[in-house]
């Protein structure tokens, strides 16, 4: 190898060695740049609306009850309104069931009780079940909000 080659072989290795370093430059400004879009953006999305609808007042004869097992909720019709009471008992979230012979909610887990209104009748549950807000739309359209939970004995009237 004589000098004129070792000098082109040098030459080329630092083209070569700029060529990176400048795309290596590029890359990191692009990747800057999309790490400072993103962080635009919220990374915790909002909840998904946890309203649902129920029906209008004629679907709730008084004395009825309904319960909405996708949403782990039922809705009770009596003479002065309606209530929303959340089935997901408040001890470990398991789901009660409705016990229409004994009037009141049994957890299947642990063995929990609640009176139809939510109080805890057997322990281990520590406390009530909650109620949610019943909302009527203009249409009639009868929603409930499991996002708003309501001081138990509200009701509404419809
Ligand atoms: S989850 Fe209901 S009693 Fe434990």
């Amino acid at each position: 190898m004589d000098s004129e080659e070792k000098k082109s072989d040098s030459g080329d290795r630092r083209d070569f060695v700029g060529k990176c370093a400048a795309g290596a430059f590029v890359g990191a400004v692009g990747l800057a740049a999309a790490g400072s879009l993103c962080g635009l953006k919220p990374s915790v999305l909002p909840d998904p609306s946890e309203q649902f609808k129920i029906g209008s007042g004629q679907d709730f004869p008084v004395g009825s009850v309904k319960v909405f097992e996708k949403e782990n909720v039922a809705v009770f019709s009596e003479p002065d309104g309606l209530y929303a009471i959340s089935l997901v008992c408040t001890h470990l979230g398991c789901i009660v069931s409705l016990n229409a012979k004994e009037g009141q909610f049994d957890c299947p887990c642990h063995g929990s009780r609640f009176t139809l209104k939510g109080k805890v009748t057997r322990a281990p549950a520590p406390k009530p079940l909650p109620w949610f807000k019943i909302t009527a739309q203009p249409s009639g359209a009868l929603m409930v909000d499991k996002g708003i939970s309501v001081e138990s004995g509200t009701k509404v009237v419809v």
